[in-house]
């Protein structure tokens, strides 16, 4: 599997999305504009591509369960925010080299003479706080370019000369401003972007998941820890039924992604204690299609996708969202709906304790008996539950 970076961001950009889009229009407006200072600072090529990645990601850390605080200006979206990217994205090798960039996106540059941070934090900075400024302009930017430009250095702090000047020479083409204002920005920063030709592999994604789990954790800290468990359990159910390391860490990846689809449920069904009303439970049941939507436009991750949306199929046909049955349902599939229901049955939920796993078990037989789930899986389940049962919110 290959897997480019600018895929990756975007995919992370579709899973902030529904948590807050107005963090996301921030985070590709931040980037547009790093990306023209780049190209006109004299920045190398692995500087612009650093300064890009930076702009994606730079203000995850001031996700918040809390939307109110969300939106971009708010005070206490800055509240540390960037240590916290920082350490979210820790462990991340191919983020390595951006995360200094993140921690330090509102250190301001001086000219006094002391050591100062290399030029594309100070990059990442300004395209920051040029397009915070923004915000607070009505009306056509390219009509009103000169002011917007004027006030915005009487305003603001003092920057590195080559960024003012690449700034400014920005400001004169029309297109700058076009961009900005473009409703499906995310198509112009595919088109733009020196990531196309960045490939991770699986074992980089498998980090990436890891990113994943803390953004999900932002909206909802079972679901992160319930995507977790599934993860660890299906790798293992997969290594005990015999498949190498490659395919167990496909499974792996597809347990991290099966419940991505929850971000689109309310928090208000998701947690809800008791039975949910017919029109909640339909919209709960949406979630491992909006898993599959949010999926399926990644080719590269081929049978992944299918894996992680199939969780609630079952054999007899009568899962969803497809009904899909037996001949559709292929082993890593049956694998995560397995992993998916122990996990759900054994673990504590905001709203409930989860129950033994001997108890789990037996209602696992029953299904398999019944032939909804794999009776193979649920028996290697079974004979492995001691190896099995600790890796259930381990995380
Ligand atoms: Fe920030
Ligand atoms: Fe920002
Ligand atoms: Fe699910």
């Amino acid at each position: 599997m290959k897997i480019s970076v600018q895929t990756v961001l975007n995919l992370l950009h579709n899973i902030i999305s529904p948590i807050s889009v107005d963090l996301v229009n921030h985070l590709q407006r931040t980037t547009l504009i790093a990306w023209y200072l780049s190209q006109r600072a004299g920045l190398d090529k692995a500087g612009m591509s650093n300064a890009f990645l930076a702009g994606m990601l730079h203000d995850i850390g001031s996700l918040e369960k809390d939307r109110e605080r969300l939106a971009p200006g708010n005070e206490g979206f800055f509240d540390g925010h960037e240590k916290l990217a920082g350490s979210m994205t820790a462990g991340i090798r191919f983020l390595q080299p951006v995360t200094a960039i993140l921690e330090n996106h509102h250190t301001e540059w001086s000219d006094s003479g002391e050591k100062t941070l290399p030029l594309v934090h100070h990059m990442l900075h300004m395209a920051d706080t040029f397009e915070l400024f923004l915000r607070g302009v009505s009306g056509d930017y390219s009509a009103r370019r000169e002011r917007i430009i004027a006030d915005f250095f009487a305003q603001s702090e003092r920057w590195p000369a080559s960024l003012e000047a690449a700034l400014r020479g920005a400001s004169q083409q029309d297109g700058f401003w076009f961009r900005l204002g473009n409703p499906t920005l995310s198509q112009v920063l595919n088109a733009i972007s020196p990531l196309q030709d960045q490939m991770l592999d699986h074992h980089d994604f498998l980090e990436v998941c890891q990113l994943i789990s803390k953004i999900v954790d932002k909206y909802s800290s079972f679901t992160r820890t319930h995507s977790a468990s599934v993860s660890h359990v299906a790798a293992k159910l997969a290594e005990l039924y015999g498949y190498d390391i490659d395919m167990q860490e496909k499974i792996c990846i597809a347990g991290y992604l099966h419940d991505i689809g929850k971000l689109f449920t309310p928090l208000a069904i998701l947690e809800k204690q008791g039975a949910l009303e017919p029109d909640e439970y339909a919209m709960m049941k949406q979630h491992s299609y909006k898993t599959l939507v949010m999926l399926h436009p990644i080719t590269e991750l081929g049978d992944i996708v299918n894996w992680a949306a199939n969780h609630h199929e079952r054999l007899d046909g009568s899962g969803y969202p497809f009904r899909l049955g037996a001949a559709s349902l292929d082993i890593p599939s049956r694998i995560l709906a397995v992993a998916d229901v122990f996990t759900a049955m054994t673990e504590n939920r905001p709203y409930r304790q989860g129950m033994q796993s001997e108890m789990a078990l037996k209602i696992l037989r029953e299904e398999a008996a019944n032939y909804r789930l794999d009776r193979d899986i649920v028996t290697l389940l079974d004979h492995n539950i001691e190896i099995v049962k600790p890796l259930v919110a381990m995380c």
